[in-house]
């Protein structure tokens, strides 16, 4: 995995916790001192270490903190990509170009790196529905990537995931609905799915 997502987990727990709570998680994860560099891969076993100690460590589910970590990683994501994106692009403009305009950047200039194989597609004016595959089964981090984008284009939407991977599905499918200020966010009870509708 790309150092960028490890030294952004070590940036949202020390925002969080402090720098003695991002100590404890590298011993308890059997990593010593370890440093990341965005410039360099690492297992993806270290994140996997890392977020079982921090469960262990705050008693949080794994996918709970992964989605929060999601969003985190959205406003420094945005500011280091900023060329590609375009200025009218809002939250699903960008998330339906993500695949063919920055994921295939990020491929392009590091080899290396393997971001998430999405699919997203636009089935209206306010819904996209995405299909992620991934050996890492990081959709969590998915979902929370999402919400950090509409944080900051500054609108809401629902997430609703109608199929996982962890429940032994193929590919995780999710629909994405951007809810216009006129209307309220699907409430959980109603949600079409086993999952709960998310609002950001
Ligand atoms: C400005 C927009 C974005 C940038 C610059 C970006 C960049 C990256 C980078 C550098 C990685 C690490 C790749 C690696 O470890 O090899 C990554 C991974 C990932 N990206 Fe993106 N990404 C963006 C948007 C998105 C969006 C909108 C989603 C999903 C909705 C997404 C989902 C993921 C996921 C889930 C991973 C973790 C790797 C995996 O699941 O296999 N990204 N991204």
């Amino acid at each position: 995995m790309h150092g960028l997502i490890h030294a952004q987990l070590q940036k949202f727990v020390i925002a969080h916790h402090g720098r003695p709570a991002w100590q404890g998680l590298l011993k308890e994860a059997g990593l010593g001192n370890k440093t990341f560099l965005t410039s360099k891969q690492y297992p993806d076993s270290d994140i996997g270490g890392l977020v079982t100690a921090a469960c262990k460590a705050t008693g949080a589910r794994a996918d709970a903190l992964l989605e929060q970590f999601g969003a985190f990683l959205v406003p420094d994501l945005i500011a280091m990509y900023q060329p590609l994106l375009q200025p009218s692009w809002r939250t699903l403009d960008l998330l339906e170009h993500t695949e063919s305009t920055i994921h295939s950047v990020v491929r392009m200039r590091n080899p290396e790196a393997q971001p998430a194989r999405l699919r997203f597609r636009r089935v209206g004016p306010d819904e996209v529905q995405l299909t992620y595959d991934s050996a890492r089964k990081l959709c969590a981090v998915a979902r929370g990537i999402i919400r950090g984008v509409a944080e900051h284009f500054e609108e809401t939407v629902t997430i609703v995931e109608t199929a996982c991977m962890h429940d032994g599905a193929a590919t995780c499918e999710m629909s994405v609905r951007r809810v216009m200020s006129s209307e309220k966010p699907v409430p959980a009870a109603a949600a079409p799915s086993r999952r709960q509708a998310r609002p950001a």
